[in-house]
């Protein structure tokens, strides 16, 4: 089995990534302004207040997907944009801005995803304690309730938060993200919490708001593999991956918000995984069972975010152990590994545990591109890492998991977090001085994939 015909094929970027007018028409700040201007936070010195200026070049943007053929474009709206303090006022020309934008991807036949929060959480309520704050999740449904009954009846596909696991983990427990803390475990299981709270309270929303819709949730995975088919190998990485071991043989992931279990289980199973009430079972708020029936309510995929994986095989006294990487091993431009396999084990895992259709929300790489002297950007890396894992996402389907879409990440180059500018992941390379677009070859590659809905691969 291949694609089905009505895979949904589509590219992926995010608001602070990409808008710029960091401090235009209304807008409020984000914990991300904020972050950037703080010296020694991110690479270079580098901030989104200009970004790719999509905020004025959009037109531009709409017509690259169109010629590049996507059936549907995942962005995300800036909360503070929209509610400048995040709750309360609303800014009618951050609200008018999406909508042309909306209007403007329809009119050239491009489904609209909406990804509700993609980290640029509005500093006000930042002030206010956050996520750390039970009312979090009402501010949340608060802000979800304005933008589907502005949007709803043009915009019918959600995902509610973008990777849990980093504005937590990143964000709060190695402090490497905005806004930059290192909390203990008792604060982040409380955040996670709140967070999945928010989740459950934006979907009430949107089922409520929005005739037909599909959401979806998309934390990352970083999926733990087998080295080879032993049958007995494939189970214990199968039981690792949801299991609160995990966390520790992930040489770089070694804090608790980035388990996946953690964050699907309560939104697909309706419950924690046990360690969760084993080591802060005093710690979850006494409303816990109603809570959980807001976060467990059904919803539709499974969007997951894979850009690699580790290899595992057991050792000999049969525990699993971490697979040496061969010397020279191929890397990208953040040096992560490549390993294509990712895209099938991946979706395998996580759909023979939560049985929703997989949405790849986001898989790309960054490398050191540039524009050569032929005016064009040639990146066959791109191309060819693309190529390997649409393959094992192919293999995927025909082992019977169950594929609704994949988005690339990222249509183009952009701010990408705390290094800046350095790290390109566009199929569409951006000049940060001229804001220039210039498709690279992995555009007009992606482009044949798409037409023949992955038949070429
Ligand atoms: C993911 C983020 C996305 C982008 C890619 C490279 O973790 O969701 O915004 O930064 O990584």
């Amino acid at each position: 089995m291949s694609f089905k015909k009505d895979f949904v094929w589509g590219a992926a970027t995010a608001s602070y990534q990409i808008e710029g007018a960091a401090n235009e028409d209304g807008k409020g700040l984000s914990v991300w302004d904020v972050f950037c201007k703080t010296e020694g936070k991110v690479y270079n010195g580098d901030t989104g207040d200009t970004a790719c200026d999509t905020y004025h070049r959009w037109p531009e943007d709409v017509a690259l997907l169109k010629e590049l053929g996507v059936d549907a474009y995942r962005f995300s709206l800036s909360w503070p944009r929209i509610m400048p303090t995040g709750e309360g006022e609303i800014n009618e020309k951050g609200l008018a801005f999406y909508d042309q934008f909306i209007d403007a991807l329809i009119e050239a036949d491009i489904t609209p995803y909406i990804t509700l929060f993609h980290w640029d959480y509005p500093y006000e309520l930042y002030k206010k304690g956050g996520w750390l704050n039970r009312d979090a999740s009402d501010w949340f449904a608060e802000y979800t309730e304005v933008v589907t009954k502005r949007y709803g009846d043009r915009v019918k596909h959600w995902f509610t938060l973008n990777e849990p696991q980093m504005f937590t983990g990143l964000g709060y427990q190695t402090g490497k993200h905005a806004p930059g803390h290192q909390y203990g475990p008792v604060d982040i299981i409380t955040m996670v919490h709140n967070a999945l709270l928010a989740h459950g309270k934006a979907v009430t929303v949107i089922r409520k708001n929005v005739v037909d819709s599909e959401i979806g949730f998309a934390p990352a995975f970083y999926p733990l593999m087998p080295k080879t088919d032993d049958p007995e190998l494939i189970e214990q990485c199968r039981l690792m991956n949801f299991d609160e071991l995990s966390v520790d043989l992930k040489d770089h992931r070694n804090e608790f918000a980035f388990s996946q279990a953690l964050w699907a289980d309560p939104v697909y199973l309706g419950k924690y995984p046990e360690w969760v009430y084993v080591h802060f079972g005093e710690i979850l708020p006494k409303s816990l069972e109603d809570d959980m029936k807001i976060i467990s309510q059904e919803i539709d995929l499974y969007g997951v975010n894979i850009y690699q994986g580790g290899f595992f095989e057991l050792n000999e006294q049969g525990a699993l152990t971490p697979s040496k990487r061969k010397a020279g091993h191929a890397v990208t431009g953040f040096d992560w590994p490549v390993t294509p396999e990712a895209l099938y084990w991946g979706p395998k895992f996580v759909y023979d545990r939560y049985q929703k259709p997989i949405f790849v929300t986001e898989n790309g790489l960054s490398l050191k591109d540039w524009v050569s002297l032929d005016g064009q950007v040639h990146d066959p890396n791109r191309i060819d890492f693309l190529n390997r894992y649409l393959l094992q996402f192919k293999r995927a389907a025909a082992d019977g998991v169950e594929l609704a879409g994949y988005f690339q990440w990222s249509l183009m180059d952009n701010f990408e977090w705390e290094s800046g500018y350095k790290q390109r992941f566009g199929l569409v390379h951006v000049d940060f001085e001229t804001y220039k677009r210039t498709p690279k070859d992995s555009y007009f590659w992606y482009k044949t994939v798409i037409a023949s809905n992955g038949e070429n691969l």
